[in-house]
């Protein structure tokens, strides 16, 4: 049975190998524990098989610069998606599709109507993200427009909503 719950300190640990050998590299697992620090508020859920963590998701705050807005406030309370990682021989069996469906609803319940994703453009449609662009909203790494989408939990959330979207400083190590 997959469990979905959020993140404890007990956790960390587990979050780190799991995103270090998801990715096959450390950089994702060190960007989880800088944005825990500095990333404010933020949301991490951990999915847990028979008391083992198999997966990880992590939401934090991004900013749209829309030209009035270039202070980098995040006035929208946009999330953006990521990084998130399921151990490989967990993988292809729904634990990283609950992840997504769970940290999307808390991420409503928490007033978070916009999120958006860089990532596999064939995985986060079936979700419902669609690519940013077509909503007025562009990334600030040079990315191809499909990867970079974004997904309204609240229709009309993205109404007036349009510009430069930007994470949060510690994705620029990555
Ligand atoms: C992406 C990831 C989190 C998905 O987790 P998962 O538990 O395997 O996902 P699910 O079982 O819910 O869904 C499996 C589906 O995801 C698809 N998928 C998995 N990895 C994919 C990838 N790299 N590119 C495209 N699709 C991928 C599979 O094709 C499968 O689709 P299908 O059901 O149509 O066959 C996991 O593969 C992973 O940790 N990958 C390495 C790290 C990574 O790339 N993270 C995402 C960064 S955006």
């Amino acid at each position: 049975m997959i469990t979905i719950r959020e993140e404890t300190a007990a956790d960390f640990q587990s979050v780190w190998l799991v995103n270090e050998l998801a990715f096959g590299r450390p950089q994702e697992a060190a960007l989880v524990d800088a944005l825990r620090a500095s990333a404010r508020p933020y949301l991490s859920l951990v999915a847990e098989i028979g008391w083992r963590v198999a997966g990880h998701i992590f939401f934090s705050p991004v900013t749209i610069e829309d030209g009035e807005n270039e202070d980098g406030e995040n006035v929208s309370g946009a999330f953006g998606l990521g990084p998130m990682a399921v151990l490989p021989e967990l993988q292809r069996r729904g634990v990283g599709s609950q992840l997504v469906r769970r940290g999307l609803e808390e991420c409503l319940r928490r007033r978070h109507e916009v999120i958006v994703v860089l990532g596999h453009p064939e995985y986060y449609p079936r979700f419902g993200f669609e690519p940013a662009r077509a909503r007025g909203l562009t990334c600030q790494y040079a990315v191809p427009d499909e990867v970079f989408m974004v997904k309204e939990l609240r229709e009309g959330a993205l109404d007036g909503l349009k510009g430069l979207v930007k994470y949060h400083p510690e994705f620029d190590k990555v």
